[in-house]
């Protein structure tokens, strides 16, 4: 959807800001860029929707090279959140939310019910907010207008330049947590910039690490967390990674052992566990893990769709589930979108 080939940016002052990137974002994709402050992540961003043109290589959208397709056409299919949100201070919230369906000449009563219906998705009750001014807002509430506003005339792309930067931590972790449940819904191809590691774990689907002007390495959190390309992405992402991993390494029916008949907790039916002694498959490793520690049991019955028991995840499942996440992508099918196109037997056999 989204395709960097070879691009290079320097600015006049001869700053290279970005130097011969090349990346792919797939179609419903979530990629986070992170880095520290100047490695050139804005200069990526800028550059999908021309707000930057690039000094050599191609940005292409959708197939198209943008350097030939009209700026204001393009941005037309291209939410962009940014982190001062940029929100009329004399309009209302309903109005600002409506500005892009009205600039694309939407009738009035069609751009604010849209808008209205834009404000519900985020969390804001359009009779409560809709006719509030922006200043009228806590900066967890513009934000969410802010995404309100992008995804008002449904664009396929998603920009999000620092979006929950300017707000504290738990409510952070509040707008990170609804954007997900938005993005799991709308499906948007976004590309998310932040300086926070935590916050790129947390969002993407895939990360693209930035050293000065240039990707030290791009894959899915596990594996960035699991196996480091660098040792500068190794001290980028810290010495807790293994930590990190926990929360985005899901359990898998290879992580578990046996299941006897009549494990203590589990009685007959789905439902008759005690509270915290079951957990569905696909469950975080690190829930999986608060759990066996909080019931002090050294073995968690983790269960399928149907609530039947699949197996136990004792510790060294848990360790085995960490070795297999940072295996590299390609020898972990249906974990990531280039594994689908291996052909059927360079897959590892099941069990
Ligand atoms: N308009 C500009 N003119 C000159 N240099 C710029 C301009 N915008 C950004 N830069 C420089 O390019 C580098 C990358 O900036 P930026 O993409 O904003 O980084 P980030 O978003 O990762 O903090 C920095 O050194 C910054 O100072
Ligand atoms: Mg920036």
């Amino acid at each position: 959807m989204i395709r960097f080939e070879h691009v290079t940016k320097r600015y006049d002052d001869g700053t290279t800001a970005v130097d011969d990137l090349s990346f792919e974002v797939a179609e419903g994709e979530l990629v986070t860029l992170v880095g520290p402050s100047g490695c050139g992540k804005t200069t990526t961003m800028m550059m999908v929707n021309r707000l930057v043109e690039p000094t050599s290589g191609r940005v292409l959208v959708d197939g198209r090279d943008i350097a030939g397709v009209d700026p204001v056409a393009l941005r037309r299919k291209i939410g962009y959140v940014i982190q001062q949100v940029g929100l009329f201070p004399h309009r209302t919230v309903l109005d600002n939310t409506a500005t892009v369906p009205a600039l694309l000449g939407w009738k009035k009563a069609a751009a604010r019910a849209r808008a209205a219906e834009l404000l519900d998705l985020v969390g804001l009750d359009p009779a409560v907010y809709g006719s509030r001014y922006p200043a009228q807002l806590s900066g967890g509430q513009r934000q969410r207008v802010g995404v309100a506003r992008a995804l008002a005339a449904d664009p396929p792309v998603l920009l999000m330049d620092e979006p929950f930067g300017a707000v504290d931590p738990v409510v952070r972790e509040r707008l990170q947590n609804e954007f997900l449940a938005l993005q799991a819904t709308v499906r948007k191809t976004v590309l998310l910039v932040t300086h926070d590691i935590e916050e790129a774990v947390r969002m993407g689907d895939r990360m693209a690490v930035y050293g000065q002007g240039r990707i030290e390495q791009f894959d899915t959190p596990a594996t960035v967390l699991g196996s480091p390309a660098t040792p500068y992405v190794a001290d980028f992402v810290g010495n807790d990674r293994g930590l990190k991993r926990l929360a985005v390494t899901p359990v898998t029916e290879d992580d578990l052992d046996l299941w006897k008949g009549n494990h203590e907790g589990y009685v007959g039916g789905p439902g008759e566990y005690e509270d915290g002694t079951h957990a569905p498959l696909g469950t975080s490793l690190k829930d999986a893990l608060a759990a066996l520690l909080q019931h002090d049991a050294g073995r968690l019955v983790v269960t399928g769709d149907d609530g039947r028991p699949l197996g136990v995840l004792t510790p060294a499942g848990v360790h085995r589930a960490l070795r297999r996440a940072s295996a590299p992508a390609e020898s972990r099918p249906g974990e990531n979108r280039a594994a689908e196109n291996l052909p059927g037997e360079s897959r590892p056999a099941k069990g």
